[in-house]
């Protein structure tokens, strides 16, 4: 109960702040704007800013103000890889966050723009850290957060994952090409997400290093139950439509090995996540952390 009333109060955080980044609707261009807001502000676990902030108080960081531009930057490439994930030429999917797609409301051609938008949007307001920074040490964490924003959701990260899993759609897929979807598609925007924490908090080479290796395992474990939960869920609890996966033709890993082994796999997954977190040095008493509460929470979500 603690826990979830903690949870429902730092999403609020998250919320009020989305709404703080999005620009006025208003101007010729009003559209896009009102496109940007419709996608951002339509709820979700708010998951990633959430594990920027809360990998960032780990390793002790206090000042809100060069992390807050990132919070609200990952979210944006989130929603805007959603948003084009959603499209007729990808899943062509008319629901998302229990409302309309984007492209079922504005059209395809501004679905699009608004998740170009959206992913454009992110890194302007991701530089305004530049400015928040106190001093030259601090100028530096916010550059090397800035590397990893830039690369991970790309064609090293988000992006190559996806074009594997578009090629890949209807057809067999290995177990070893399963897993690199699975690393690239999911995995890299929860490792930028702790990374970036990290970076900004003043962690270390070798400490960033295993922060990227708890969000790679922690990445697997979510992406496999969000593989189980469109099998069990239902629209109503997920606010997406359930079985997409087989309309779309998927390998899952629960088509691959089965539901008991994938729910093993979950489990061993976030065992060495939490693992690596309880083992971190020059961390106070990790194990009480909202953040290793919170990653426990979300492995084992039901939404
Ligand atoms: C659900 O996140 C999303 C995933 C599990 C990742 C799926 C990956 C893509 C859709 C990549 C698409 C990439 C491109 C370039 C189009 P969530 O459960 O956190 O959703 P929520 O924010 O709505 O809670
Ligand atoms: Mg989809």
């Amino acid at each position: 109960m603690q826990f979830e009333q903690e949870l429902k109060q730092k999403t609020a955080e998250v919320e009020v702040l989305l709404d703080r980044a999005l620009p006025a609707e208003e101007g010729f261009q009003k559209t896009i704007f009102s496109a940007m807001r419709y996608s951002l502000m339509a709820g979700g676990k708010r998951l990633r800013p959430l594990l920027i902030r809360e990998t960032y108080r780990f390793f002790g960081g206090e000042d809100m103000s060069v992390v807050e531009p990132f919070m609200a930057a990952i979210e944006m490439i989130h929603t805007y890889s959603l948003i084009h994930d959603d499209l007729p030429a990808l899943d062509n999917d008319d629901y998302r966050r229990g409302r309309l797609t984007s492209h079922k409301v504005f059209g395809e051609a501004m679905g699009i723009l608004a998740g170009d938008a959206l992913l454009n949007y992110a890194f302007e307001t991701a530089a305004q850290a530049i400015d928040a920074a106190a001093d030259e040490a601090v100028l530096h964490r916010v550059v090397k957060a800035l590397q990893t924003l830039s690369r991970k959701p790309g064609i090293y990260g988000m992006i190559g994952g996806q074009v594997v899993d578009v090629e890949l759609t209807g057809k067999e897929i290995p177990e070893d090409t399963l897993r690199f979807i699975f690393e690239l598609k999911t995995g890299a925007l929860i490792e930028a997400s702790m990374m970036i924490g990290a970076q900004l908090a003043g962690a270390d080479d070798s400490q960033v290093a295993l922060i990227e290796k708890a969000a790679h395992h922690i990445g697997m474990a979510f992406q496999i139950q969000d593989d189980i939960l469109d099998v069990t869920s239902s629209m109503e609890v997920l606010g997406k439509p359930v079985h997409s996966d087989e309309k779309n033709e998927k390998t899952t890993w629960v088509t691959l090995y089965g539901m008991e082994q994938a729910r093993a796999d979950v489990d061993m997954y976030s065992r060495e996540a939490m693992d690596i977190l309880v083992g971190m040095e020059g961390v106070k008493a990790p194990k009480e952390t909202f953040l290793y509460a919170f990653i426990e929470w979300l492995i084992h979500r039901q939404y």
